[in-house]
C-alpha cells in the first residue's frame, strides 16, 4: 500500500510561494514577471494547456498575454514575432507551444527564443546546462517531478532509477537530473529488450511513454517510488503510463493521473517565469 504524492497539493503551494515572491518583486522593481505564450493552430489539447498555464500566472499575480496565430503562419513571421518578443523590455518569458505545424522547424523556433526568456528551457544553451550539471532553466516536467520525488524525503543517491522514454521535454533531461543527484540510471525505449527485468530493479520509476497501462504491477519493485508521466485518454477518462490501482499496492510512493505529474508541470513554468524575470531585471 503506497503513499499518493498529490500534485495538486504540492502544486498549491509552490505556486502560493510564486506569488509572494511575485508581490515582493513588485515592490523591488515596480514590475511583474510577463509571460507570453504563442499557441499556432487550432490543437484543442494545446488550447487546454495553454489556458491552464495563462490562468495559474494570473492567478500568482503575473501577466500573461496569449498570442494566437493561424496555422497557415511562415515560419519566417513566427520567427520575426520572436525576435520582437526577446527585444521588448516588457516580456520575461516566452513559450511557443508545441507541436507546431511541419512546414515549421521547431528546431530553429527553439533556438531563436532569447535563452534569458526561455521558461520552457527547451533552447540548447539551457540543455546543455542540464547536461553540464550548471545552473540553467530546467524544463518544466523535469523540474517538477524532481520536486516530487524530493517531497517524499527518500534519498535519490545511490538508488537505481529507470527512466522509460527519451524524448527531450521529459525522458533525457529527468535522466540528467537524477544522475546529478546520484542515482544509478538506466534509459529505456521502444526497443529496449527485456523492460520487466530493468524494472524490477527500478527503486524509482519514471513512466514516460503515452500508452496506458504499460507498467504493470508485476514489473513494479515492492518499495518502489512510481513517478506517471503519461496522460492518455481511455474510454473519455484520463490514465497514465501505469496501471496505477494495482502498482499502488506494490510501491512505497506513487503519483495518480489526473493530478500529480500535470500541475507540478505548471507550477514549475511559474517559477521559471520568475526566474527568468529575475535574470533580466535584477541582475
Ligand atoms: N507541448 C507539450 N508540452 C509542452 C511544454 O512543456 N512546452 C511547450 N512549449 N510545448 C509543449
Amino acid at each position: 500500500m503506497s503513499n499518493i504524492i498529490s500534485g495538486k497539493e504540492l502544486s498549491k503551494t509552490i505556486r502560493q510561494t510564486v506569488k509572494e515572491d511575485v508581490a515582493k518583486l513588485l515592490e523591488q522593481t515596480g514590475k511583474v514577471p510577463h509571460l507570453v505564450v504563442i499557441l499556432v493552430g487550432e490543437d484543442p489539447a494545446s488550447l487546454s494547456y495553454v489556458t491552464a498555464k495563462e490562468k495559474a500566472c494570473v492567478k500568482a499575480g503575473m501577466k500573461s498575454t496569449l498570442l494566437r496565430k493561424d496555422e497557415t503562419i511562415t515560419e519566417d513571421e513566427l520567427l520575426t514575432l520572436i525576435r520582437t518578443l526577446n527585444d521588448d523590455p516588457d516580456v520575461h518569458g516566452i513559450l511557443v507551444q508545441l507541436p507546431l505545424p511541419r512546414h515549421i522547424d521547431e528546431n530553429l523556433v527553439i533556438e531563436t527564443i532569447r535563452q534569458a526568456k526561455d521558461v520552457d528551457g527547451f533552447h540548447p544553451l539551457n540543455v546543455a546546462a542540464v547536461h553540464l550539471g550548471l545552473p540553467g532553466i530546467l524544463p518544466a516536467t523535469p523540474k517538477g517531478i524532481m520536486t516530487m520525488l524530493k517531497s517524499t524525503g527518500m534519498e535519490i543517491k545511490g538508488k537505481n532509477a529507470l527512466v522509460i522514454g527519451r524524448s527531450n521535454i521529459v525522458g533525457k533531461p529527468v535522466a540528467m537530473l537524477l544522475l546529478k543527484e546520484h542515482a544509478t540510471v538506466t534509459i529505456a525505449h521502444s526497443r529496449t529488450v527485456n523492460l520487466k527485468a530493468l524494472a524490477l530493479q527500478a527503486d524509482i520509476l519514471v513512466a514516460a511513454v503515452g500508452r496506458a497501462n504499460m507498467v504493470t504491477a508485476d514489473m513494479v519493485k515492492e518499495g518502489a517510488i512510481i513517478i506517471d508521466v503519461g496522460v492518455n485518454r481511455v474510454d473519455d477518462k484520463l490514465v497514465g503510463d501505469v496501471d496505477f490501482d494495482a502498482a499502488k499496492e506494490k510501491a512505497s510512493f506513487i503519483t495518480p493521473v489526473p493530478g500529480g505529474v500535470g500541475p507540478m508541470t505548471i507550477a514549475s513554468l511559474l517559477q521559471n517565469t520568475v526566474e527568468c524575470f529575475k535574470m533580466i531585471e535584477t541582475k
